[in-house]
């Protein structure tokens, strides 16, 4: 995507081979109109699969998720990273390990918010190691729904999620693909 592409060349920073700082448009600051952008353009590519909610993972995904649920006219799902509930034993859950972050979590979905036979599209806002992609996908997966695709906002590819998610069959949709990255050095795929 043209527009995301040329926004990571202005406004991302590189700051290291492996951490591209985005905080001025997606992280931090969001520049909704560019959102709004990103949302269309999920909605446009999953067109045809027959989507029934859109579901992404607090809080970065939530922006261009809203944007893609809105496009689609389905309802949008948060998955949550903490257990703060009063009916912790009725969620569905699964244990995530972030390799960027350095730290576990439990990702949890309430099963009012999904249904057996839904077919969810998963958007986040980075694909890195796929483990988050992954742990999303289970918890559908748990409900009895179909992962019908996934969508990233920006994917570096030189990490091994993009790998992971194809060879458990997902479809998957990245705007940008970030071959390398450096001090001052930013690639496409
Ligand atoms: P993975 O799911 O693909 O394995 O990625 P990982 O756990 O390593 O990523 C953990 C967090 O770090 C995620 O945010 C992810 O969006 C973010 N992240 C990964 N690589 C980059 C990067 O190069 N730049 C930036 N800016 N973020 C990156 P999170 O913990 O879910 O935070 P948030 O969504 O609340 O912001």
């Amino acid at each position: 995507m043209e527009l995301l592409k040329n926004k990571i060349i202005a406004q991302g920073i590189a700051i290291n081979e492996k951490v591209l700082k985005v905080d001025s448009f997606l992280n931090h600051q969001v520049d909704v109109p560019l959102m709004q952008e990103v949302g269309l353009e999920f909605a446009k590519y999953f067109r045809d699969q027959g989507i029934t909610r859109v579901m992404t993972i607090e809080s970065s995904g939530i922006c261009p998720a809203a944007f893609t649920a809105l496009a689609l006219g389905v309802p949008l799902v948060i998955m949550k990273k903490q257990l703060s509930c009063i009916h912790c034993e009725e969620l569905l859950s699964t244990p995530v390990h972030s390799f960027t972050k350095n730290k576990d979590y439990t990702l949890t979905l309430s099963p009012n918010y999904i249904q057996y036979g839904d077919r969810v599209l998963i958007i986040d806002d980075f694909l890195a190691n796929g483990e988050a992609a992954l742990g999303a996908c289970r918890l559908v997966e748990a409900a009895k729904a179909t992962v019908s695709g996934i969508g990233i906002v920006i994917e570096k590819s030189f990490q091994p999620g993009r790998t992971l998610l194809q060879e458990k069959g997902y479809q998957l949709y990245s705007l940008a693909r970030i071959s390398k990255l450096g001090h001052g050095v930013i690639e496409f795929a």
